[in-house]
C-alpha cells in the first residue's frame, strides 16, 4: 500500500470476520497474508476479529499456531512480530460440518462472545473459502440461524468465490436460492482480477485522461486482444479443473471484467451501481456465439508433455487427479464481437491457457492502420500500426508503441516504444490482490464486485460454445505441448483474419 493512500483511507469500521473453509489454501495463501498487510498498514480497526470455520479438528490454539508457521510461507513482505502477535490474539476457530446445524450454534456462541470480546459491534464478513457445492447450503444455515440478518444496525456481508455456478442456469439458480436470503446489497462476488491496480488502473487510464477516450472506438482501432497465459500447469487442482476447463475457469469472470471495463462507456461516477451498470452493458452487447460460430470463432486445446529448457513438463492427462482420457480442455481461444455504437466490427481475441510458453497477461489495442501512399517510392515495405499494450501480470505498466524514423540517409521506421512501469513509478509494498477487496467489502463499497445480473450475463454469452463443445468431444486431445503458445488453430483464428496474436514488442 502505497503512502497517498495511507494518508487518505481510514480504517475500517469495527468488524469480525468469519471465514469458512479456514483450514484451506485461499485462507492459508490469500486471505491472511492480505489481512495481515492491512493490519501492517493500518486498515483494520482495532475493534476486529476472525472466526475460521472448517471440518479439520483444530482448536483456537492449533489454527493460530498452523496460521503462525503458513505466514512465514506466505506472507507478501516480512512479517512484523508486533503486528502478528496483535493480529493472532484476534483469531479463533470453530470446528463444524458445513451441514450440521448444531455447528452453526457453537458458531453464533463463538461470534457472541468473540465480538463481547473485542467491541466489533454485531457488523459480520462472512468469507466463502470454500469449494462452490458447499455455498448455497451454507447461506441457506445463515438464514435459518439469522446469523447474515442485518438487524440494530449491524451490517452483514458475504463474500462468495469464484466459481459461480458452472453455466448459466446453475448461476441463475445460485443466485435466485442465496437472495432469498440475502439482499442483493448483502452479496459480494468476488473476482480476484479486480483486486489487481492494473486492472483497476484501466478505468483511470480510459477515463482520467483526454487524449486515449476520443480514439477509443471503432473509427481508430482496429482490434483487441486479451491474452492470460500461465506457464503452470494445472498443479494439485486436477480434482476441480476436470470439471470446470479453461472456458469456464477464466472466461466469464476474469477475462469478462477485461473485456468489460475495456469496452465500457464512461460511468457518471464512481459509485458501485454506476460503475457496474456500464460494465454489463458491455456483457449485453456481447453476441452470444450461434453453433456455426462456434465451430469457426472458438478454439479449444489440452497440453501434452512438452520440455524447457531445464524440464520436461507432464501431459495434463498425467497430472494428479486427471483422467487418463481427459476430454478437459486447458486452453481456449475465441473471437468475439460487441455489438453497439463504439464497438460494432473490432473484434476482441481473446486466449487464455495453462502450461503455455509464457506468464504473461495483457490487453492490446491495435489501431488502424495508416494510408501507405506517402511511403509507397521508399525502401519501406510496410508500416507498423500503432499497439497500446496494457500489460496486467506480471510485468505491470503500459506501453505505447509507434514507427519512428531510423537515423540516416535511407528513409526507414523502427518500431520505438513509450513505456510506463508501475513498479518504477509507484513505491508498492507487494500485495496479494486480496487487500484492496477486502477492505472495500468492510467499508461497504462494491464497486470491485460482480453483480447478479454480471455473472449471469457472462455465463449466457459463452453457454452455447459449452453446448457445443459437450455435444462434439475433441478428437484432437492433446493439441499443444506443454511451453508453447497453444494448438496452431489460435493461429489461425487469427491470420484468417489477416491478423496475428501480439508477442511483447514491448520489453
Ligand atoms: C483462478 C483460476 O481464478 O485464476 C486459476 O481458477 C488461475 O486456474 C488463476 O490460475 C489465475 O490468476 P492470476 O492472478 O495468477 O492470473
Amino acid at each position: 500500500m502505497n503512502q497517498t493512500a495511507q494518508e487518505e483511507a481510514r480504517p475500517a469500521g469495527p468488524c469480525t470476520i468469519v471465514i469458512f473453509g479456514a483450514s484451506g489454501d485461499l485462507t492459508r495463501r490469500k486471505l491472511i497474508p492480505a489481512l495481515c498487510n492491512l493490519a501492517l498498514a493500518n486498515f483494520l480497526p482495532s475493534q476486529f476479529a476472525i472466526v475460521g470455520f472448517a471440518f479439520d479438528a483444530l482448536t483456537t490454539d492449533s489454527f493460530r499456531q498452523q496460521l503462525s508457521e503458513n505466514i512465514k510461507t506466505f506472507a507478501t513482505s516480512a512479517v512484523d512480530a508486533k503486528v502478528w502477535t496483535w493480529f493472532l490474539e484476534r483469531i479463533y476457530y470453530v470446528q463444524g460440518d458445513f451441514n450440521d446445524a448444531a455447528a452453526y450454534d457453537r458458531l453464533r456462541t463463538q461470534l457472541e462472545q468473540v465480538e463481547k470480546e473485542h467491541g466489533t459491534g454485531g457488523n459480520r464478513l462472512f468469507y466463502m473459502a470454500v469449494a462452490p457445492q458447499f455455498i448455497a447450503g451454507i447461506i441457506e444455515e445463515l438464514g435459518k440461524t439469522s446469523l447474515a440478518h442485518e438487524e440494530n444496525g449491524c451490517w452483514r456481508r458475504v463474500i462468495i468465490e469464484k466459481p459461480f455456478g458452472h453455466d448459466l442456469d446453475s448461476a441463475r439458480k445460485l443466485n435466485a436460492d442465496i437472495r432469498r436470503i440475502l439482499d442483493e446489497s448483502q452479496i459480494y462476488r468476488i473476482d480476484h482480477y479486480l483486486g489487481k491496480e492494473t486492472v483497476q488502473n484501466i478505468m483511470v487510464f480510459r477515463f482520467g485522461n483526454s487524449i486515449f477516450e476520443p480514439i477509443w472506438n471503432r473509427h481508430f482501432i482496429d482490434h483487441v486482444q486479451i491474452t492470460a497465459a500461465e506457464t503452470v500447469g494445472v498443479e494439485h487442482r486436477g480434482g476441480y479443473y476436470e470439471g470446470a476447463g479453461a472456458l469456464r475457469d477464466m472466461v466469464p469472470n476474469h477475462l469478462f471484467q477485461l473485456v468489460s471495463l475495456t469496452a465500457m462507456e464512461p460511468p457518471v461516477s464512481f459509485d458501485a451501481d454506476a460503475v457496474r451498470e456500464k460494465q454489463v452493458e458491455v456483457l449485453h452487447a456481447l453476441q452470444p456465439p450461434s453453433p456455426e460460430d462456434v465451430l469457426k470463432n472458438a478454439v479449444r486445446g489440452q497440453y501434452g508433455e512438452g520440455t524447457t529448457e531445464n524440464d520436461h513438463l507432464p501431459a495434463y492427462r498425467s497430472e494428479p487427479n486427471v483422467a487418463a482420457g481427459s476430454d478437459t480442455e486447458t486452453f481456449v481461444a475465441a473471437k468475439l464481437c460487441i455489438d453497439n455504437w463504439r464497438w460494432a466490427d473490432v473484434p476482441f481475441y481473446l486466449r487464455t491457457g495453462k502450461r503455455l510458453a509464457k506468464r504473461e497477461t495483457e490487453i492490446t489495442i491495435q489501431f488502424r492502420r495508416t494510408p501507405f501512399v506517402l511511403f509507397r517510392n521508399t525502401p519501406i515495405k510496410h508500416l507498423q500500426t500503432n499497439r497500446l499494450h496494457i500489460r496486467i501480470q506480471p510485468e505491470e505498466g503500459i506501453c505505447l508503441s509507434f514507427g519512428a524514423k531510423v537515423p540516416g540517409p535511407v528513409m526507414k521506421v523502427g518500431v520505438v516504444n513509450m513505456d510506463f512501469d508501475y513498479v518504477r513509478y509507484f513505491d508498492r509494498a507487494p500485495s496479494t490482490g486480496y487487500e484492496w477487496l477486502l477492505y472495500d467489502c468492510m467499508i461497504g463499497d462494491a464497486t470491485l464486485f460482480q453483480r447478479a445480473d454480471m455473472v449471469e450475463a457472462g455465463w449466457k454469452i459463452i453457454q452455447p460454445v459449452l453446448d457445443v463443445w459437450k455435444a462434439l468431444p475433441p478428437r484432437n486431445f492433446p493439441n499443444y505441448a506443454a511451453g508453447t503458445w497453444g494448438p496452431p488453430e489460435a493461429d489461425e483464428l487469427m491470420t484468417r483474419d489477416g491478423r496475428e496474436w501480439s508477442q511483447a514488442d514491448c520489453l
